[in-house]
C-alpha cells in the first residue's frame, strides 16, 4: 500500500507554483494533523495525516517532511499505510522519538469489526513502527497497548494519538480516551522499552464540561512548569474564547512524576483564528520547544472544490511562558528568508490608503498602531477590487476581528471571529505572516495567535490601511523567498 500510495503521488503530485511557498502541505490529496514531529539524526521530521487519493479525509496514511530549518520540507516516500489486520482502518496520529534502535513512530492503529447485527464496532490501540528516517516497519509485537490495558469501562473505541517522550530511563505515553460517561480525559502509560507498557492513571480530566473527547495530547516542561495541550472535540464557547467547535487549548501546572499528579489552571486558548487544530510539540537540540498545528478547522473548510491538495499546516511557532501564559512566536529561521525591507515610521493614516511598496502574499510585515482619535482601525490583505480580507481594530473594546467574508469563499462556512487582546498597552503591535493561502496574526510578540487561510486568488495582493479618525503606525515590510 506504501508503494502504491507513492506511486499515486508521483504521477499526481502538485505545482509547487500552486500552494504555499513555506507552510508544509500534502503533495496531492487530503492532510490533517501534525504527527510525528520530532528530530531523528539532526533534522526535523515531520508526518501528517495524509490521504493521497482524494482532497477529502480517507483511511490514514502517515505522510512524511522533512526540514533543517522548518522553513525548507522536502518530501519523503510515504511513512505508514493502512496495510495490517491491526491498523487496516486508519494509522491515526502519533508521535516519534530518536533511540538507540533508530526512529520510533508511536501511532493509532485503528481496527473495524463488524458484529452480527451489521453494525461496526471500532478499536483503537497503539502501535509501533521503527525507522532510518526514511523507510518503516511495524513490530511484530503490534499493538503494543491496547484497550485492554484500560480501566474497565473505558472507551476502547476512542483511544488515540499517543505521545511519547522520555524521562531518564522510562518512557512515557500520553493518550486521549473517554470515560465510563463519555467524558473526555487524558491517561497516561510509562515503558522500559517502548513495547510493554504499564497503564499509570488518568492524567487529566474534562469534568464533563470541556468538550467531549480530547484528542491529541502533548506533555512537556517548559520554563520549571510543565504544559498539557489537547484538542476537546465539540467545545462550547466561553465570551471569545474556544469558537472553533473543535478547539486546542493549554493548561499550564505543576507536575509530579513520583505520584503522576498533575496539578493544573483553567484552559486557554492557543489559537483565536479560524484554522487551527490538533497541534504537536517537539524540543530541538539547542533547547527550544517548537509547537506546529494543523491549519484547517474540521468543519469550516473552504478549499476550491476542483482543487486537488486540501490542508496545510501552521508555520512553526517558538514557545515560552510568561505569566504562566505562552508566548508563540514565528520561528527565528523565518528570518534568513526576508527579502525587499520596507519601512514607515510614524505614518499618519486617516481614511483609506495604500503605502507604496508594502503589498503581496508571501509577506512578514509588522504594524504598530498608536491609540488615538478613532474608532475602528482596519488593515485588509489579500486586497483587489474583488476580494478582500479584513482585520479590524476597535481600540475602545480591545477586540480584533478577522473577516474573510470577501477572500473568495464560494461556501456558507464561518468567516469572522473576535479575539479579546489580553495585553493592553499604548501601542497595539501586529505581525502578518502571509503565505499564499494563509494569514498568521501574532499579536503583541505571540501574547496571542489568530490563524486564518484564505483562498483568494494570488493577484489579489494588496494592503489596505483605513482609519475613520487618526492615528499613526509603524510598518516593517519583508517579501520572503525561498528557492
Ligand atoms: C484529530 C483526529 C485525531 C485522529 C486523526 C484521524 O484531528 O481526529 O484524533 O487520530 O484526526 O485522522
Amino acid at each position: 500500500m506504501i508503494q502504491k500510495a507513492n506511486e499515486y503521488i508521483e504521477r499526481n503530485r502538485i505545482r509547487k507554483e500552486e500552494k504555499p511557498v513555506f507552510h508544509v502541505t500534502p503533495p496531492v490529496g487530503w492532510m490533517n494533523d501534525p504527527n510525528g514531529f520530532s528530530v531523528y539524526n539532526g533534522k526535523i521530521h515531520l508526518f501528517y495525516q495524509f490521504h493521497p487519493y482524494t482532497n477529502q479525509w480517507g483511511p490514514m496514511h502517515w505522510g512524511h517532511q522533512v526540514s533543517e530549518d522548518m522553513m525548507r520540507w522536502e518530501e519523503l516516500p510515504v511513512a505508514l499505510a493502512p496495510e495490517k489486520e491491526y491498523d487496516a482502518a486508519g494509522c491515526f496520529s502519533g508521535s516519534g522519538i530518536e533511540t538507540e534502535e533508530g526512529h520510533v513512530l508511536v501511532y493509532t492503529g485503528v481496527k473495524e469489526i463488524k458484529a452480527e447485527d451489521g453494525s461496526v464496532n471500532v478499536y483503537q490501540n497503539q502501535c509501533v513502527a521503527i525507522g532510518d528516517g526514511v523507510s518503516y516497519h511495524k513490530i511484530e509485537k503490534n499493538p503494543v497497548v491496547d484497550g485492554e490495558k484500560l480501566p474497565e469501562g473505558f472507551s476502547r473505541a476512542d483511544f488515540r494519538d499517543p505521545k511519547v517522550w522520555k524521562d531518564g530511563e522510562q518512557y512515557y505515553m500520553v493518550a486521549g480516551n473517554l470515560d465510563e460517561n463519555n467524558h473526555g480525559q487524558i491517561v497516561l502509560f510509562s515503558s522500559n522499552d517502548l513495547r510493554e507498557w504499564k497503564y499509570e492513571g488518568v492524567l487529566a480530566h474534562s469534568e464533563g464540561v470541556l468538550g467531549r473527547m480530547w484528542e491529541c495530547p502533548d506533555f512537556f516542561p517548559l520554563d520549571k512548569k510543565q504544559i498539557l495541550i489537547c484538542s476537546p472535540q465539540s467545545m462550547g464557547a466561553q465570551k471569545l474564547e474556544f469558537h472553533n467547535g473543535h478547539n486546542s487549548v493549554y493548561f499550564v501546572g505543576d507536575y509530579n512524576k513520583e505520584t503522576g499528579e498533575f496539578v493544573k489552571d483553567a484552559p486557554l486558548s492557543l489559537d483565536y483564528g479560524l484554522d487551527f487544530y490538533a497541534p504537536q510539540t517537539t524540543g530541538l537540540p539547542d533547547g527550544r520547544r517548537i509547537l506546529i498545528g494543523w491549519m484547517q478547522s474540521w468543519d469550516a473548510s473552504l478549499i476550491p472544490e476542483e482543487q486537488k491538495w486540501n490542508g496545510m499546516m501552521t508555520l512553526p511557532r517558538e514557545l515560552s511562558l510568561v505569566n504562566n501564559q505562552l508566548i508563540q512566536k514565528p520561528i527565528r529561521e523565518l528570518k534568513q528568508y526576508h527579502s525587499g525591507k520596507v519601512t514607515y515610521e510614524k505614518q499618519k493614516i486617516s481614511g483609506t490608503c495604500q503605502l507604496d511598496g508594502i503589498k503581496g502574499r508571501t509577506i512578514d510585515m509588522s504594524v504598530e498602531i498608536a491609540k488615538g482619535d478613532y474608532q475602528e482601525f482596519c488593515i485588509e490583505v489579500a486586497h483587489n477590487e474583488a476580494y478582500t480580507t479584513y482585520y479590524r481594530y476597535n481600540p475602545a473594546t480591545e477586540v480584533i476581528e478577522v473577516d474573510r467574508t470577501y477572500s473568495g469563499v464560494c461556501k456558507d462556512v464561518v468567516c469572522q471571529r473576535k479575539m479579546q487582546v489580553k495585553e493592553v498597552s499604548d501601542t497595539l503591535k501586529l505581525r502578518f505572516i502571509l503565505d499564499r493561502n494563509s494569514v498568521e496574526l501574532f499579536v503583541n510578540d505571540g501574547r496571542q495567535v489568530s490563524s486564518t487561510v484564505i483562498y483568494t486568488p494570488q493577484e489579489a495582493d494588496e494592503i489596505v490601511f483605513s482609519c475613520d479618525g487618526e492615528t499613526e503606525i509603524n510598518v516593517i515590510k519583508y517579501d520572503i523567498q525561498i528557492d
